[in-house]
């Protein structure tokens, strides 16, 4: 017993981590322990002996306990002694030589295209990524094998979900939540199955817009694009309509606006014409707002697709678009204080 316990004051003093202690008391008085398997002996003894015997081991089984939760606690008090003493080494005066993170182009467009709505009495919505084929598609106007399907490349998930391929996709979810007279935007990611280059991505974002009322015209469309594509730019931006066909509009436009690098004069950016293709839009079609639940003897109304990640690389002359989802901090960080 003797012998024992000093081995096992030996290993304390040797442990230095609360865990190796840990072990040891497994190791002594765990149910298979050097100290707990002295028991055994008893079955061996004499009465008289029996009573001893068991006696000192119990008195060894309370003191090797107190030594083990006694050096637990020594090591417990170093390592804050420790902890202390390593922070003590910092000079937390010193500035801080991390690089500050900064918002993604994307973002900083989008909020400011949001607030601009926002002014003008539209809420900002938010949906889904994850869609069904009836929204994305039969909703708008495309019924299936509609070969308008074909413009845009998608991605179908195995359960019959896909990812969505526009932001149109949100506007019958966000009829039948309003209802009219409505005024709505609603940004978003958008995939689809292209093969990248310097003007195509899978992933991009669009800022759709619906406006419905009573007497909405396509005049109030080219308002509102000229008033809000004017504060994008800083700029008075001329806009232009040009006919475009959509299945969920008619009629549907394709929406120019003066180039913003030359003014209209004419210079390489617009490939000398003096417009920019910014923004689809259009009157949308009478199937998609009575699909959406709304009275299209008394309303009318407008929506548009901006594309914003286009509007973006306009806006900072970015060249490759591929930049904007590279994650590279050195590449995104400089739009911050534009
Ligand atoms: N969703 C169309 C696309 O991504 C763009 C679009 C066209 C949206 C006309 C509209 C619209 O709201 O009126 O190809």
């Amino acid at each position: 017993m003797e012998q024992l316990k000093n081995r096992l004051l030996d290993e304390l003093s040797n442990a230095s981590t609360v865990d190796e202690v840990e072990a040891l008391r497994v190791s002594y008085l765990g149910k298979k322990g050097f100290i707990t398997d002295l028991m055994k002996n008893l079955k061996d003894l004499s009465g008289e002996e029996k009573k001893t015997y068991g006696q000192k081991v119990n008195v060894l089984k309370t003191e090797a306990d107190q030594k083990i939760t006694q050096r637990i606690e020594e090591l417990k008090k170093l390592r804050i002694e420790k902890m202390i003493e390593d922070t003590e080494q910092y000079d937390v005066t010193l500035p801080v030589g991390l690089d500050q993170g900064s918002y993604h182009p994307i973002t900083l467009v989008q909020r400011e295209v949001e607030e601009i709505f926002a002014s003008m009495g539209f809420t900002v919505e938010d949906y889904d990524e994850v869609v069904d084929d009836y929204r994305c598609f039969e909703a708008l106007n495309i019924p299936k094998h509609h070969p308008a399907r074909d413009m845009q490349d998608t991605y179908y998930l195995d359960n019959g979900q896909l990812l969505k391929t526009h932001t149109s996709a949100a506007q019958n979810a966000i009829m039948k939540k309003y209802g009219a007279p409505l005024r709505a935007i609603f940004p978003g990611r958008c995939f689809r199955n292209e093969s990248t280059d310097a003007c195509h991505e899978n992933t991009f974002f669009q800022m759709e817009g619906m406006m419905i009322d009573e007497n909405i015209s396509i005049s109030n469309l080219i308002y509102f694009m000229k008033v809000m594509l004017s504060e994008v730019f800083k700029q008075d931006v001329n806009v232009r309509l040009r006919p475009g066909f959509f299945p969920f509009v008619e009629p549907g436009f394709e929406l120019d606006i003066s180039c913003t690098i030359c003014g209209g004069k004419g210079c390489p950016s617009c490939k000398n014409s003096g417009w920019l293709e910014l923004c689809p839009c259009g009157m949308i079609h009478p199937n998609v707002l009575k699909e959406g639940g709304i009275d299209t003897d008394k309303y009318t109304g407008f929506a548009f697709g901006l594309g914003l990640t286009r509007l973006v690389m306009m806006r900072y002359g970015v060249k490759d678009i591929r930049d904007l989802n590279s994650g590279s901090l050195k590449a995104l960080s400089q739009f911050e204080n534009e």
